[in-house]
């Protein structure tokens, strides 16, 4: 058996079924490069069969990537696999995953069919798609929870029907890890030609057990596995493509399988996928969280300074912290600044960079050193794609622990000037319902999250921003040194992106 774990990222797809993590065409297109330069095997573009959107976007995705196998998600029915095909068809090396329950309780209660007729629509749906494709992935939903035999059946009449892959996936996070080892091996030993298909495993987090179940699923020889960046994913969300892949990494003699992941590429890649889909990674989160690598306790400092080894397990250059940390300043010209950007996997055109090295030029007038989070803030602003009705022209805020805080707002609304002030409950609460009352918005703060992109007191502050307005939500960013004005930038990013999204109802499909 190869050494060799096949890394099937369904960010995009499974990623994006967390809730309030939708993506648009061009933030899809975006991640999708980065992961394909972490040198991921499968990237899982999404749902083709969903919306139009999903459609469009898994389809942009396909013709873009130079060399990541792209697969489409479809139910077996006919309709839905010749979504997947027509979205996948362009890629380099396209992939069709089709998939139907085959536990008891999903066939009865969900598909209501008999297991005879689950097999049947099954090999039907992998022939089908073999006839489109000729490389198809078979996946046994709740797969953890069906009757073992039933189970091995499904699988050996999927790979006698063509199918190259078959996923047993962990559906509702119900498995523990010695379970699933076993039942791995179970599957190998009575799945009579599973010699002929790659194994893979796709495990949810419910009980905070879906990196255990995975590497224990390697252990027993499963050679794929289905993860996303940072864990997103429905519900508890799916395995996290970076615990997995450093497990594997730090712990050769024990796992004995490798990966193709440029592991240098892991943080970049985080962050990017909290900055799209605004949902921040935990301090305390294995490998990528603020503190994974940070040593609080003397005695820790102590041994650290004299051997990095005494209580660091993996060096923080490994996941590409620390690399280049300080870079660019006030000083820097566009030029230096386009060739970092570049670097760090941003291709922009000469319009995006204009606006960039504004933006960049204002927050180096106020912070000496400018890190590569200042950079991926700054240039990130720019890849969402929004309307510029609204525009902050001026920001006062009065407020401390004797005054009823109090904003006045000078706000650009279509090119006209307009100002007011309200107060509110704290600094920000009072720039917002300014600013609300300023354009004319009844929208619903769904979430508000800041960070400190940065260590020190001169860090800039991050806001995510969600807003809701009849039925559509969209995701608004605003960095500064300054957390109010953060703030403010944000709110108007979204209220922007609102309006954007009003005047592009297909990109709004994706948003529901
Ligand atoms: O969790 C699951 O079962 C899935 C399948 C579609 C693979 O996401
Ligand atoms: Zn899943």
């Amino acid at each position: 058996m190869s050494d060799r774990v096949y890394i099937f990222d369904t960010t995009l797809r499974d990623g994006e079924q967390s809730p309030g993590a939708s993506m648009n065409t061009a933030e899809k297109m975006r991640l999708a490069t980065q992961l394909e330069k972490l040198g991921v095997d499968i990237l899982e573009a999404g749902f083709p069969a969903a919306s139009e959107g999903d459609f469009e976007a898994v389809k942009k995705v396909a013709s873009k990537l130079q060399r990541t196998e792209v697969a489409g998600l479809a139910r077996t029915s006919k309709s839905d696999i010749d979504k997947a095909w027509g979205a996948v068809q362009h890629a380099v090396k396209p992939k069709i995953h089709t998939f139907i329950a085959t536990s008891d309780i999903h066939m009865k209660y969900k598909l209501n069919m008999e297991r005879d007729q689950v097999i049947k629509t099954a090999v039907e749906a992998v022939a089908y798609a073999k006839s489109l494709s000729g490389n198809v992935e078979f996946s046994a939903e709740d797969g953890s929870r069906s009757d073992r035999d039933f189970l091995c059946k499904i699988f050996e009449a999927a790979i006698e029907a063509g199918a190259s892959v078959v996923n047993l996936p962990d559906t509702v996070g119900y498995a523990v890890p010695e379970e699933f080892e076993e039942l791995v091996k179970y599957v190998i030993s009575h799945t009579p030609n599973i010699h002929k298909a790659v194994l893979s495993v796709h495990c949810h987090n419910d009980l905070g057990l879906a990196t255990a179940n995975t590497l224990s699923a390697v252990k027993a020889g499963a050679r794929q596995v289905e993860v996303t960046m940072n864990g997103i994913g429905e519900r508890a969300g799916n395995t996290s493509l970076e615990e997995v892949v450093m497990a594997l990494h730090t712990r050769p003699n024990y796992l004995a399988s490798q990966t193709n992941i440029n592991t240098e590429e892991i943080f970049s890649t985080s962050r990017l996928v909290s900055m799209i889909t605004g949902i921040l990674v935990q301090p305390n989160k294995a490998i990528i969280g603020a503190n994974a690598f940070a040593h609080e306790a003397g005695i820790h400092q102590d041994g650290v300074l004299k051997n990095p080894m005494t209580y660091e397990i993996m060096k923080p250059e490994t996941i590409g912290l620390n690399r280049n940390k300080m870079i660019l300043g006030k000083h820097s010209g566009r030029h230096a600044l386009k060739d970092r950007l570049k670097e760090m996997g941003y291709d922009l055109s000469d319009d995006e960079m204009s606006l960039v090295f504004q933006k960049f030029k204002k927050v180096a007038d106020r912070k000496k050193q400018i890190l590569d989070e200042d950079l991926e803030a700054i240039a990130s602003e720019g890849l969402i794609r929004t309307s510029d009705i609204f525009r902050l022209e001026y920001l006062h805020v009065t407020c401390g622990s004797t005054v009823l805080p109090m904003a006045s707002v000078k706000l650009n609304v279509n090119g006209r000037s307009v100002q007011g002030a309200d107060y509110g409950n704290g600094p920000i609460d009072a720039a917002f319902n300014t600013i609300a009352k300023l354009a004319g918005t009844d929208a619903e703060l769904l979430r508000f999250s800041v960070s400190a992109l940065t260590g020190g007191t001169d860090a800039q502050g991050e806001v995510t921003v969600r807003l809701k307005e009849n039925g559509l939500i969209a995701l608004g960013k605003g960095a500064d040194p300054d957390i109010i004005t953060a703030s403010s930038l944000a709110y108007i990013n979204g209220l922007n992106r609102l309006e954007y999204l009003k005047a592009h109802p297909v990109e709004s499909a994706e948003f529901r």
